[in-house]
């Protein structure tokens, strides 16, 4: 797989699946499935280290996490997100970044929002790196848009959104990620554009889907939004895996004499 093979899918009308990722335990298991791509997203703020959005990833966290997803998985389409500011700090600064996260072994990146942005993306592209766009709920923009919330409902930022997304193709990203928007608009949005789209909440027209790992393996009883489905329980399993353990341990069971030297 490769930023070609994304728009090889999307020419033979072949949906493209990809999941975050954000360590090297989680990469080995990924890296048997067919999953197309894994994305090592910012989200790793909240799901690896629990704060409440992903504002506070840090640029060495990308470049850990990646490292570590990229060994796990040596055989697979990484793509790696630019933290939050990274690049609106100018162009050295932004490719610095990019060298950190490239080095660490992703093969694109992908950064959130249009305005500003175009001719960083622009100049990373004509660098050799493909770059994956981000619009519509994007994450980092959380306190601008007072909360998690479905954008692009009213006709004038639905507008909005697709001439992001049309600019975005401009200027040379090899796809876009369309998040928590209505899945009319996805469905305008992809159509319109010749590169492929990603979408997450945002229906079932998008080129092709991505979901957080920690969500779609229901590590999180309580998060439960409308567009996620989960195709495991592990919050229970794991639960009960741990129950078993303790009890084994208290009971005197375990270890018996199979686990001793
Ligand atoms: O960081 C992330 O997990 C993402 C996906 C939700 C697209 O950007």
């Amino acid at each position: 797989m490769s930023a070609i093979t994304f728009q090889k899918l999307k020419d033979r009308q072949e949906k493209i699946s990809m999941v975050t990722c954000y360590d090297y335990s989680s990469a080995k298991i990924a890296v048997n499935s067919s999953v197309d791509a894994l994305l090592v997203g910012d989200s790793l703020a909240t799901l690896v280290y629990g704060y409440p959005t992903t504002i506070p990833a840090t640029l060495e966290m990308m470049v850990l996490h990646t490292g570590a997803v990229v060994r796990g998985a040596p055989n697979k389409f990484v793509i790696a997100d630019m933290p939050f500011l990274s690049y609106r700090k100018g162009l050295f600064h932004a490719m610095t970044c990019v060298e950190k996260l490239t080095q660490a072994g992703a093969q694109a990146i992908k950064l959130e929002g249009a305005e500003g942005n175009l001719e960083l993306i622009q100049h990373i592209v004509e660098s050799g790196i493909p770059v994956m766009g981000h619009l519509g709920m994007t994450p980092q923009s959380v306190n601008k848009f007072g909360g998690f919330c479905v954008q692009g409902k009213d006709e004038v930022l639905a507008t909005k959104i697709i001439e992001q997304a049309l600019s975005l193709e401009r200027v040379g990203c090899f796809s876009l990620v369309l998040e928590c928007i209505p899945a009319q608009l996805t469905q305008q949005i992809t159509q319109k554009l010749s590169i492929p789209t990603i979408g997450i909440g945002a229906g079932l027209y998008a080129d092709g889907q991505i979901l957080v790992f920690h969500d779609l393996l229901g590590f999180d009883a309580k998060f439960n939004p409308k567009f996620l489905k989960k195709y495991l329980d592990a919050h229970s399993l794991i639960l009960t895996a741990l129950e078993q353990y303790h009890e084994a341990v208290k009971s005197g069971t375990f270890p018996s004499t199979a686990e001793s030297y």
